[in-house]
């Protein structure tokens, strides 16, 4: 449907006030502006690249089933007009109306959680999103859900202790956004009036397209545009790299684009769909997924970054390409009314160069399921477990005949080339062959037909082919040892 009617103004709930902006530039970031503009200055800017957690906020938005769900956010590389409809909720709004700290807060306070202050407010965002989802939650999740929180003073130590204890200090009554909610989803409602917003002239523009074929005229009509989605790639890009994004097209708020379906052995995810929405439904169909995703940034990056985002960029170290194209996943790119489907893998042409014409956007990605007598593994290999950048990362997938011989098998990895990359010749050698350690060390030696990979502060060139060649060995291990490979995923900080 085209936009019905074009909106020249920003409108989304602060807190408790409502907000109405006309005035917006498309690369505004929402930490600048509550810090500058609203000086609400307990959100906090350590790294401004989505790694400390100190700017943590929470945004919420209503989900098609008339629901309000809360998520962290990395305020730093938001941008403002990606907020249209959503309630913005910083650490300033927790504390009730006669200064009675929030359960978490105090928790933090009792339990020696803070010491320079500077990480607390952060912290407090992201245990207030888990508590609200998981009040007593396990030191698994605690540890999950706080990947993407920096402390310089603390240890962690009192900080998990404080997380342990906040349901001592309070239950849901507590809740400030509880106590409002059936309000705040009236006056979420009634600023979803289906109108398009578009603010500002020439390249200074931003569109926030009212449904999915309003995008697709949008980008049409405008193919120089940003396509934003999450914001976890191009937020940096204008963060650390100052580059112009304008003019930019935002898609976050589009609830077509997050459509996750399950048919006939194949998982539908629409491009818009984040790590934290796709990552249930991922992990049950294909368990080596679940600890893969997990691995991506902290909470706050899975709950912006799409899967979409993942693959329209094109990064050679991009964690999910590889493993989709193991897979066996296919794109469906859209233009206008116009769609096509390619296979992924021939989606990434060269360094920086997708098969992506101007107007054209990611819509939706399909991922068959493998079969279960299939072995499937992925193994990303990083300088530290967590919220770091893949320096190799291979994914793999087999299927043996009834004699041991290798029926099937698709080996693709990141770090490795220009582009996410199959590692054919090694596939060649393996094809055909009985599984056996000796058919493997055969296949090692080809990876130098396969990849010349490089040097840079990630790893060096060296290591980069010694890690791939090993980790043919490890899955080669695990299938045939313990088993474990069978749709398990092992992951190594190198
Ligand atoms: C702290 C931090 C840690 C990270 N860790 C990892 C990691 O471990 N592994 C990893 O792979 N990545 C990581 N990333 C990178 C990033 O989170 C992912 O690449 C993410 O999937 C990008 O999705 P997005 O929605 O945020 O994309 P955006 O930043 O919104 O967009 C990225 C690119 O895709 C384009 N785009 C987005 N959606 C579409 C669409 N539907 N159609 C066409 N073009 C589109 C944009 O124009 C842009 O070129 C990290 C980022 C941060 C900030
Ligand atoms: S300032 Fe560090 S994550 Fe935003
Ligand atoms: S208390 Fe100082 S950085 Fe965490």
């Amino acid at each position: 449907m085209a936009a019905a009617n074009i909106r020249s103004e920003l409108r989304f709930i602060l807190n408790g006030r409502d907000v109405a902006l006309s005035d917006v530039a498309p690369d505004q970031t929402l930490l600048d502006w509550l810090r500058l503009a609203r000086l609400l200055k307990g959100t906090k800017e350590g790294c401004a690249e989505g790694d400390c957690g100190a700017c943590t906020v929470l945004v919420g938005r209503l989900t098609p089933a008339g629901g309000l769900v809360y998520e962290g956010v990395n305020a730093c590389i938001r941008f403002l007009g990606s907020l249209d409809g959503c309630h913005v909720v910083t650490v300033e709004h927790l504390a009730a109306g006669d200064g009675r700290l929030h359960p978490v807060q105090q928790a933090m306070v009792d339990y020696h959680g803070s010491q320079c202050g500077f990480c607390t407010p952060g912290f407090v965002m992201s245990l207030y999103a888990l508590w609200m989802q998981s009040p007593n939650p396990t030191d698994q999740e605690i540890e999950t859900a706080l990947q993407g929180n920096l402390c310089r003073c603390t240890g962690y130590e009192p900080i998990l202790r404080a997380a342990r204890a906040i349901s001592s200090y309070g239950g849901t009554e507590k809740d400030p956004l509880l106590a409002e909610r059936q309000a705040m989803i009236a006056r979420l409602k009634a600023l979803a009036d289906g109108a398009r917003v578009e603010i500002g002239e020439g390249k200074k523009r931003f569109v926030v397209p009212t449904d999915l074929d309003d995008f697709a005229a949008v980008l049409e009509a405008e193919p120089a545009a940003t396509v934003v989605a999450g914001s976890t790639d191009v937020g940096l890009w204008v963060t650390k790299h100052m580059r112009d994004i304008t003019p930019v097209v935002f898609i976050a708020g589009l609830q077509e684009m997050k459509a996750i379906t399950v048919q006939d052995g194949v998982i539908t995810l629409g491009a818009g769909v984040t790590y934290s929405e796709a990552i249930a439904t991922l992990s049950r169909h294909i368990p080596a997924l679940g600890p893969l995703i997990t691995r991506i940034g902290g909470q706050q990056v899975r709950n912006m970054g799409t899967i979409g985002g993942n693959v329209a960029n094109g990064s050679p170290i991009g964690d999910t390409p590889p493993a989709l194209i193991a897979l066996g996943a296919s794109v469906t790119l859209r233009k206008g009314a116009e769609r096509r489907t390619i296979p992924l893998e021939d989606f990434f042409i060269a360094y920086g160069k997708q098969d992506r014409q101007p107007g054209e956007f990611v819509e939706s990605l399909t991922v068959p399921v493998p079969p279960a007598a299939e072995k499937f593994a992925v193994y990303k290999v990083t300088k530290r477990r967590d919220e770091d950048i893949t320096a190799t990362l291979g994914a793999f997938r087999l299927a043996l005949a009834a004699d041991g011989t290798v029926a099937a098998i698709t080996i693709a990895y990141g770090g490795m080339a220009a582009t996410p990359k199959r590692a054919f010749a090694v596939e060649k050698a393996l094809l055909g062959q009985s599984w056996t350690e000796a058919t493997v060390e055969a296949a090692m030696a080809k990876y130098a037909e396969d990849y010349t990979p490089l040097t840079d502060m990630r790893a060096t060139a060296e290591y980069r082919a010694m890690v791939a060649r090993n980790l043919l060995l490890r899955f080669y291990v695990e299938t045939t040892t313990s088993g474990e490979a069978t749709q398990v995923s092992r992951y190594e900080a190198a």
